[in-house]
């Protein structure tokens, strides 16, 4: 198994007027090539804050991120600038696109950032919108676009880079469920077809339902990890070890998550 992404023993404290918030205690968590993990957790459960020191956006308090084979924290503040560009790629709630550029020039403003030769942004600005299943909106600006739509225009932003792992912050946030439902169908059919690692936040149980393992997280600690076997196969095959947290949250058996190919199953039926 190649880890893309790794996490030790991580721990983020915030001290505030009203005292120490410990956003992130303890985390143990990896992400391997081609997998898809879904961080969950109430509001102000520490998902951001996690998955901030897993992109070299923050700094944890203690423990230690290694992306890839690179020790992140480690490094000083460019060479962590350098490989975050050339490793990883985000996707943001808001979608984060700029309003006066096309659908086509917002993806290639990272590869003008990495200085890629302008025949080959052409060529995997062409690619990723093709991927996101854009092709044809490649001259409409954010505007003219549906919020799926512009979703999609960020994951082609963020994959045009060929990053090794994806790192998406509620990327379904501001998305009605069935729109919510498409982008994270899209998510997981890249890391499945390009060997991507993704980790993404959300509350969202639908799309929980296409994540190879899921992290619970509660008050900042890690209070269940399941992870999804058989996917392919016609029946549920979850396997839940719940870690030691004596005030974990109750389950919601209606969150549980199930197979993919069982989720599309249910959406068709549903619709
Ligand atoms: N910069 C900061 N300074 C102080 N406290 C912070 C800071 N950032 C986050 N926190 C606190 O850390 C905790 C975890 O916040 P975080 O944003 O990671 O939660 P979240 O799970 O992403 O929530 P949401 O679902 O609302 O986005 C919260 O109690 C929050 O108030
Ligand atoms: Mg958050």
């Amino acid at each position: 198994m190649t880890l893309a992404l790794r996490g030790e023993k991580l721990s983020r404290t915030f001290s505030s007027a009203a005292g120490d918030v410990h956003a992130c205690v303890d985390i143990d968590i990896e992400v391997a090539a081609g997998e898809l993990v879904v961080v969950r957790g109430a509001s102000g459960a520490g998902k951001t804050t996690l998955l901030n020191l897993l992109g070299g956006l923050d700094a944890p308090t203690s423990g230690t991120v290694w992306i890839g084979d690179v020790e992140a924290t480690a490094l000083d503040e460019d060479a962590l600038a350098a490989l975050r560009r050339e490793r990883l790629g985000f996707v943001f709630q808001s979608f984060g696109l700029i309003p006066i550029l096309s659908a086509a020039e917002n993806v290639e403003l990272p590869l003008r950032i990495a200085k890629t030769p302008p025949a080959e942004r052409d060529a995997r600005v062409a690619e990723a919108l093709k991927l996101v299943g854009l092709a044809d909106h490649a001259a409409q600006r954010p505007t003219e676009l549906s919020g799926g739509q512009q979703q999609r225009v960020g994951i082609a932003r963020a994959i045009a880079v060929r990053p090794h792992v994806l790192i998406a912050d509620e990327p379904t946030g501001q998305l009605d469920s069935r729109t919510a439902a498409t982008v994270m169908d899209l998510i997981g059919d890249l890391v499945h077809s390009q060997g991507l690692a993704a980790i993404v936040s959300t509350h969202d149980p639908l799309l929980v339902q296409r994540a190879d393992r899921v992290i619970e997280l509660h008050d900042g600690r890690v209070t269940s990890v399941t992870s999804v076997t058989g996917r392919d196969a016609a029946g549920p095959a979850a396997a839940t070890t719940d870690a030691p947290a004596p005030d974990a949250e109750e389950h919601d058996e209606s969150h549980t998550p199930r197979t993919r190919a069982e989720a599309r199953e249910q959406r068709r039926t549903d619709h």
